[in-house]
């Protein structure tokens, strides 16, 4: 493992600590369906419709995955690198016997077989942390069987340049849109080094991968928002913060 990531590892193994203190509350939520947003969940719609194999790449606290079941999957495949998070993830699954499992790995490397997989999920802060995004694309490719989607629900790569002013939308003096890399500033990552990929990354990476583009679309809203009731400015609607992607590998 590069020694960047293992550094970013050490500090999502302590963030994910969050997911085992906040079990239960997970649990309320999973036990409650989980939770798609509307446009991803009419996205997804027909790609859940045939039951789908899903691998989840990045997963975290998994809370996707439950809606990902109950939107016709038929079990889901979650990949992270942190034991607590996969841990975490694992125990709840086991106790709402959902069909769920979570292997501690990293991405790219993910260790299910080529060719193996309906649907590659991802996203809400996944992308930043990878280091090589063509990588990451080719493992995506790589699992898909042909024919397989992959979707991708993800802050746009504008929003660690907007300050949290709520004034008025500001761009953050030491932050660019070209930059290579940025350090995270705040939580639940706080310290970890984070990649700037853009969307011209991001679209190219799975090109040459080998993946078609079915949708790109980006959105206002910010998949997250901090739980202080913090009201930037940059979220009211006129700066893009989030994107969803589809894409598929050519039967
Ligand atoms: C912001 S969370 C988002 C996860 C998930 N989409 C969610 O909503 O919970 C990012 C996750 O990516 C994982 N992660 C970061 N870099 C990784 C890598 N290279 N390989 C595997 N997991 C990684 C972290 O452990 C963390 O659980």
């Amino acid at each position: 493992m590069d020694e960047v990531v293992r550094g970013n590892r050490v500090v999502w193994e302590r963030a994910s600590g969050k997911h085992v203190r906040e079990y239960d509350e997970l649990l309320a939520q999973a036990r409650d369906g989980g939770r798609l947003f509307a446009r991803e969940a009419e996205l997804l719609g027909p790609l859940l419709a045939d039951r789908p194999v899903v691998v989840h790449f990045q997963s975290g606290h998994g809370l996707d995955d439950v809606a990902l079941l109950n939107g016709g999957a038929s079990r889901v495949i979650g990949v992270d690198y942190s034991s607590v998070a996969a841990g975490a993830a694992q125990r709840r699954a086991v106790e709402l016997g959902v069909a769920c499992r979570y292997v501690v790995a990293e991405v790219p490397g993910v260790p299910v077989k080529d060719g193996s997989v309906d649907l590659v999920y991802t996203g809400k802060g996944a992308l930043i942390w990878m280091r090589d995004i063509g990588a990451w694309a080719r493992d995506v490719a790589r699992v898909l069987r042909p024919g397989g989607s992959l979707f991708v629900y993800e802050a746009h790569p504008t929003v660690p340049l907007w300050t949290w002013d709520e004034d008025e939308p500001r761009i953050r003096p030491d932050r660019s849109y070209f930059a290579e890399t940025n350090v995270n500033d705040t939580f639940p990552g706080n310290g970890a080094r984070e990649w700037q990929w853009n969307l011209g990354h991001i679209v190219t990476a799975l090109v040459a991968a080998g993946l078609r583009l079915d949708v790109l679309e980006e959105y206002a809203e910010p998949f997250w928002r901090p739980a202080d009731g913090t009201k930037a400015a940059a979220w009211s609607g006129r700066l893009p913060n989030s994107y969803a992607l589809v894409a598929h590998r050519p039967a």
